[in-house]
């Protein structure tokens, strides 16, 4: 029996003469007037397809070729060769060769290259056989599992936060409902909605973030996080706003800001970095195909220390830049896009963490200072992709907390398991969150964040 192989692994082989069995899907086909062709094959294991030679001693050659387009699915049987064109060390020379599905070359929409982003959008469910999107997918994941490494090796824990909550953890009032309730029914009914008839007996929604639940285990199996999809009903139509999105969400008993903030860029930089050298031939297309700085500039984010500024600082700076902005500069208003660009594009021209930010424009959570008007709060500004990190310092006082709460408008009493951690042995403790997609933004070049996360939801845009 030859030995079914995956195309990365057939490329690497130096077993000349071996009989292998490999299957994927038709790129391209290139037919020679002396009664063979080449066709590349791509089973997503890899950027580089697999070069078959395919002649005349095939079995059903003339009606096997006229099947073999673009997008048709087939297994090959065959002997693996040294290839003598350019372009690639090895190739098949098919012995057999079975289609197990066609693609109708009027009907199939990739077959020629360099669709735009826009329309490969709506064909959602077939740009994953693309190269940016097939390299896209590969990055993600090896991201990922850097992320779970990077947290093992220290000893963390994982920890799965509910998805379906009935606390606002950013107190944004951003969250997706979640009913059981028959709204076609309620709408004709003049009376006040009474979730207590409602699945969960009290109004629910989609978490916008895991912190305060991870809370809870930090201060019980220590180091823990949490990482997975997230909801924001925010109206953003921006390349870097998702409706659904996955967080990494770090939660420290123990730390202060400092200690979060050195992790954060530990962190980042550890993942960067695996994701440079296991994704190697994928970093590369980005560098030739999407953005010709990207691997510059994850180089330099990766060899040099981050710069810490105060919130306060930065604003000083801003102020003080001559650059006309469209958004207002000035104490107690909240950075924009624009301001961030102008600090880590321009300025320092590298990750900046800001912290020490307004109290007024920040959670309930985060650890108030002295000064009485700034919170314990951090954010990881980088180029391009903007904040990728938002955190703070927890406040770990029970009566600073509640005080808090109210001044938010919040009532203490629908967070009153999150206090329970402030009466029964509170600790200085602190976290982070991390937008994956915003990393993704970083790591591919890749401009819009709806193209780095396979099924993107964003305001009226729910498909598939
Ligand atoms: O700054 P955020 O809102 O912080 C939190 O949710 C905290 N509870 C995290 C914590 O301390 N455990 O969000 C964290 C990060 C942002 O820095 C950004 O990278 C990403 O999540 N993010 C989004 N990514 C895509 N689309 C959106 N709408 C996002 N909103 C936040
Ligand atoms: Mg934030």
């Amino acid at each position: 029996m030859p030995q079914r192989m995956k195309v990365a692994a057939v490329l690497k082989s130096s077993s000349i003469g071996a009989q292998i069995d490999v299957r994927g899907w038709v790129r391209t086909k290139r037919e020679s007037k002396q009664g063979f062709a080449f066709v590349e094959i791509n089973d997503g294991s890899s950027m580089a397809n697999l070069q078959v030679v395919v002649d005349q001693s095939v079995a059903g050659y003339e009606q096997l070729l006229k099947q073999l387009t673009t997008g048709s699915s087939v297994r090959v049987i065959g002997e693996l060769k040294a290839s003598p064109g350019k372009g690639q060390a090895v190739e098949v020379h098919a012995r057999e060769l079975e289609i197990y599905g066609t693609a109708d070359a009027e009907k199939y929409p990739l077959q020629k290259k360099g669709h735009s982003f826009e329309f490969l959008r709506e064909i959602a469910h077939l740009r994953p056989r693309t190269n940016t999107f097939g390299a896209i997918a590969r990055v993600r994941n090896a991201l990922c599992a850097a992320i779970h490494e990077f947290f093992q090796s220290r000893g963390f824990v994982y920890v799965h936060t509910p998805i379906v909550t009935t606390s606002d953890c950013e107190g944004a009032g951003q969250m997706f409902q979640v009913t059981t309730l028959d709204l076609a029914k309620l709408a004709q009914k003049e009376t006040a909605i009474d979730y207590a008839h409602d699945f969960f007996g009290k109004r629910a929604s989609l978490t916008v973030s895991g912190q305060l639940e991870a809370e809870t285990f930090a201060c019980a199996v220590g180091d823990c996080y949490t990482f997975g999809p997230t909801f924001r009903a925010e109206n953003s139509n921006t390349a870097r706003h998702l409706s659904e999105f996955w967080m990494v969400e770090p939660e420290m008993p123990f730390y202060d800001l400092d200690d979060n903030m050195q992790l954060a860029e530990d962190f980042i930089r550890t993942i960067l970095k695996a994701v440079l050298e296991r994704c190697a031939d994928d970093m590369k297309f980005f560098a030739e195909r999407i953005d010709k700085t990207v691997l510059d500039t994850l180089e330099n984010i990766v060899s040099h220390d981050f710069l810490r500024l105060s919130y306060s600082e930065a604003i000083g700076l801003l102020e003080a830049s001559g650059e006309s902005f469209e958004y207002p500069v000035k104490w107690g208003l909240d950075l924009q896009s624009e301001h961030e660009r102008y600090l880590t594009e321009k300025k320092f021209k590298q990750p900046v963490i800001l912290y020490d930010y307004p109290r007024a424009i920040k959670p309930f959570y985060m650890r108030c200072n002295d000064d009485g008007r700034t919170v314990r709060a951090m954010d990881v500004l980088v180029p391009r992709a903007g904040e990728i990190v938002g955190g703070s310092q927890r406040e770990e006082r029970l009566d600073v907390l509640l005080a808090r709460m109210r001044e938010c408008h919040l009532n203490p009493d629908d967070y009153w398991w999150y206090a329970d951690l402030r009466r029964y042995g509170t600790v200085p403790h602190a976290g982070f969150g991390l937008g994956l997609e915003r990393v993704l933004l970083l790591l591919t070049g890749m401009a819009n964040i709806r193209d780095v996360i396979p099924y993107p939801r964003t305001p009226k845009h729910a498909e598939f």
